[in-house]
């Protein structure tokens, strides 16, 4: 069986959302110590207070072919979403979406979750809205790549 999926290959060949969005409602950085890759995520946020719905979103991906395919597979689950819901994203879907991924490269998947959960955090913080800390708390797990 080939190490990664067809859909793993599709979206690092040809990642979905990439770009910046200059005046982005929330941006979101994170990124991984031991192996140096970076994941930026870039919200454009419409709607009331309370409902808002995912405009727009980007991403950059300095990083290994997992995390690329991980960031634009996550785009692509949150693009037109609740904002509620993309909060809700987990690496887990994005691993699932991808119809799996080696299991030394799930942690690549964890950079997405973290990248739009800090991107939604922006986006509260920047406009004063109260929000679950336990939402946002880091994983317990050190992201560590191996590779
Ligand atoms: Fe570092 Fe994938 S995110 S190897």
């Amino acid at each position: 069986m080939a190490l990664y999926s067809e859909k793993v290959m599709d979206h690092f060949r040809n990642p979905r959302n990439v770009g910046i969005i200059e005046d982005a409602d929330g941006v979101g950085e994170v990124g991984n110590a031991k192996c140096g890759d970076i994941m930026k995520i870039y919200l454009k946020i419409a709607g009331e207070k309370g409902s808002e719905v995912i405009e727009d979103v980007k991403f950059e991906t300095f990083g290994c072919g997992s995390a690329i395919a991980s960031s634009s597979m996550a785009t692509e689950l949150i693009a037109g979403k609740p904002l509620s819901e993309a909060l809700e994203l987990t690496n887990k879907a994005v691993t699932e979406a991808l119809d799996g991924l080696p299991a030394h490269k799930l942690h690549c998947s964890v950079l997405a979750e973290e990248a739009i959960k800090a991107a939604v955090k922006d986006y509260y913080d920047k406009n004063g809205i109260a929000y679950d800390p336990e939402k946002f708390r880091e994983g317990d797990e050190p992201h560590c790549c191996g590779t």
